[in-house]
């Protein structure tokens, strides 16, 4: 994997947020980055839930989307994908990667059998995307979206996390092929890059394909020893304190220079990340600029 030469990331759309911002339940994060080849490139992640926050944050921080080079979504959840099109029709026409599942149904049904559609909202699929000028390009497999930024395609879930922590009853369905069947959220993928000799970069959307997966896929596809920094969602959300104390271990064997979990990731287990990687933990909100290579402008403020 070549390397990039700078990254800027900021975040868009999250739960939190500090004075000028507007906070929602969703997530967003755009990344400026020289690429492999040394060209200056936008890449934007997620599009969150409500346009009105996300279109502020992004002229209050004084950000031009209409340059992006592509908008990645990283799965298919409603508070990812619900202004899809306006970004699109922002940028004249922009090319849009996703999993095919991502456009595919999915709900949730609970105990007693009451469905709710949780993913892509109406009017914000391919056809409208495509009818705003919008190129959308499916895959199950990684793909180098600018030169030196990969997205990690379906992660193998191999250790013992769980896509997301659901109320007794409740269930997560997606159709396939006619079928209703139980969502694994397979679509689920994060952004890798090598930021030189920083070291590698991912960033996620919700993390159910569970954080210590994804790291691991990440260290395979990429070759890399360690992960230097993890930006996004976790979903640790909810989760048992077992659960919670065993993933927060596993986390400290990446080798982290920075840390910062957000949105899903729940003020719980983010208090916890904090205390337990307190030298790593970068605190996320909207507006938020990361900057991993000026360490000063990561701190906490
Ligand atoms: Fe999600
Ligand atoms: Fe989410």
């Amino acid at each position: 994997m070549d390397p990039i030469k700078s990254l800027k990331m900021t975040t868009l759309a999250e739960n939190l947020v500090m004075a000028g911002g507007l906070g929602q339940w969703g997530f967003s994060l755009l990344l400026e980055l020289e690429d492999a080849r040394g060209d200056p490139r936008k890449i934007m992640l997620d599009t969150a839930t409500e346009a009105k926050g996300l279109l502020h944050n992004i002229e209050h921080m004084e950000l031009d989307i209409g340059d992006i080079d592509c908008l990645v979504l990283s799965h298919n959840h409603y508070d990812h994908t619900s202004v899809n099109v306006p970004i699109v029709e922002a940028t004249g026409g922009v090319k849009v990667y996703a999993h095919p599942s991502v456009f595919e149904s999915h709900i949730i049904k609970n105990a007693k059998g009451k469905t709710r559609e949780i993913g892509v909202p109406k009017g914000q699929g391919i056809p409208e995307i495509e009818a705003a000028g919008g190129e959308v390009l499916l895959s199950r497999s990684p793909v180098e979206v600018v030169p030196g930024v990969w997205t990690t395609g379906e992660v193998p879930r191999r250790t013992f996390e769980t896509p997301m922590d659901l109320k007794e009853g409740n269930q997560i369905l997606t159709e396939v092929d006619g079928e209703w069947m139980q969502d694994t959220i397979v679509d689920d993928q994060s952004l890798l890059m090598d930021l030189g000799g920083f070291g590698a970069v991912v960033v996620s959307g919700c993390a159910h394909a569970g954080p210590v997966n994804i790291l691991n896929h990440v260290k395979e596809l990429g070759g890399f020893p360690e992960v230097a920094c993890y930006v996004g969602g976790t979903h640790l959300s909810g989760r048992s304190d077992e659960y919670l104390e065993r993933s927060i271990t596993e986390l400290g064997g990446f080798g982290f220079k920075i840390l910062s979990p957000c949105h899903c990731t729940g003020f719980k287990a983010t208090a916890k990340i904090w205390r337990a990687y307190p030298d790593e933990f970068v605190l996320n909100y909207c507006c938020r600029e990361i900057d991993p290579l000026d360490p000063p402008k990561n701190r906490i403020i």
